[in-house]
């Protein structure tokens, strides 16, 4: 599937539930608002979906949320998704989770033939990790990360840069991912729906300054390394570990993306940072074949816009975008 713009879109990001069971404050405000369980799609209807777009040209899904892995019965997706890696349709399947359910899914993530996982995982002091999630548990996390290690999977680590936060810690964070042979990545924070009393700009940091910091500590060489994810990559020569810096707001990646996103009830936005969407549900539903659903599939490429508007600073302190980040799944 080409796009306006050339770019060839083989990156399916698919929001299995809007819910989570933390409450990050970059991400969400304290009281949300979740969608009633009757407007999300089935596991079926995702199914359906998600193998439409792999016949469409699609080679990597990535499962999110909300928390992907808190969606009932979400296993029978992974599940199913497995014959789509077995053919040679997909290359891979994968996850972006908070870690709380991982010491459950993770031996069950790696025989559907999951390999890797990307963990949000913003510190590792216990206090500062509760005032970030306000609901979650650090220990719990941990636990279900070295789980996921012994179970043979992959990690990265992926930390949103805040200020006066983490800033501090990214450091020791990023040897302790080279200690257990985890990647990570840093993340500027995007200004996306309302959270609450929070400050966007009280919050962000740009990942040049970040970068400037660990390199005082580790040596950072550039590396061609690519996942299809929008980080670019250095390793680091103290740990021989990867970390990976994406920088929305300071460095476009734009021209480069490869992906749309699905959400749980069958939106599908064409940029994390633009509004314009497209309805699969109902194409989905009216018809037992395909053909409506891939019609409105290729007229919704056919309009992905060429970036996002992202930007903070005091004259833009508001959302770029008034949905949540966990309508997406990032
Ligand atoms: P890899 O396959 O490991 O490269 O994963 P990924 O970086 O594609 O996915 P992940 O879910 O770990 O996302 C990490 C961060 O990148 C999240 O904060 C996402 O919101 C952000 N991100 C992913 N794709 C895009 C994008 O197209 N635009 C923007 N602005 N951010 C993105
Ligand atoms: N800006 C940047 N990253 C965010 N995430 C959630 N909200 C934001 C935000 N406003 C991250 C999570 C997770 C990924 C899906 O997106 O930490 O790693
Ligand atoms: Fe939940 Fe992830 Fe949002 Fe945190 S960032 S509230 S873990 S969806």
């Amino acid at each position: 599937m080409l796009d306006p713009f050339g770019r060839d879109i083989s990156y399916l990001r698919v929001s299995v539930t809007d819910r989570c069971d933390f409450r990050c404050v970059y991400c969400m405000s304290e009281n949300m608002t979740f969608l009633p369980k009757k407007d999300l799609l089935t596991l079926e209807e995702m199914d359906r979906l998600c193998s439409t777009f792999v016949d469409l040209g699609v080679k990597k899904l990535r499962f999110t949320g909300g928390e992907p892995l808190v969606r009932r019965n979400i296993m029978t997706l992974f599940r199913n998704m497995r014959r789509h890696l077995e053919s040679g349709a997909l290359e891979e399947v994968t996850v972006t989770t908070n870690g709380s359910q991982l010491g459950r899914f993770a031996q069950e993530l790696y025989d559907c033939g999951v390999r890797r996982v990307n963990v949000s995982l913003d510190t590792l002091n216990p206090e500062k990790f509760q005032k970030i999630t306000r609901w979650g548990r650090l220990d719990q996390v941990l636990e279900g990360i070295e789980i996921a290690r012994r179970a043979g999977l992959a990690i990265k680590i992926n930390a949103v840069a805040l200020k006066g936060v983490n800033d501090t810690e990214l450091g020791d964070m990023l040897q302790w991912c080279g200690d257990n042979g985890d990647d990570m990545t840093v993340i500027e924070v995007m200004p996306m729906g309302d959270i609450g009393g929070e400050d966007r700009l009280d919050q962000y940091l740009p990942l040049s300054m970040v970068r400037a910091k660990l390199a005082e500590r580790f040596t950072l060489k550039d590396i061609d390394y690519k996942t299809g994810g929008p980080a670019r990559y250095v390793e680091v020569g103290e740990t021989g570990g990867r970390l990976g810096f994406i920088t929305p707001l300071t460095h476009n990646f734009c021209e480069s993306c490869n992906r749309v996103r699905l959400t749980c009830t069958g939106t599908l936005y064409m940029c994390l940072g633009q509004d314009d969407a497209a309805d699969l549900r109902a194409p989905l539903r009216e018809s037992e074949s395909n053909a409506p659903l891939v019609a409105a599939i290729e007229e919704a490429i056919a309009r992905k816009p060429k970036g996002h508007d992202f930007i903070i600073d005091r004259r833009h302190n508001g959302p770029a975008v008034s949905r949540h980040m966990s309508v997406t799944g990032g």
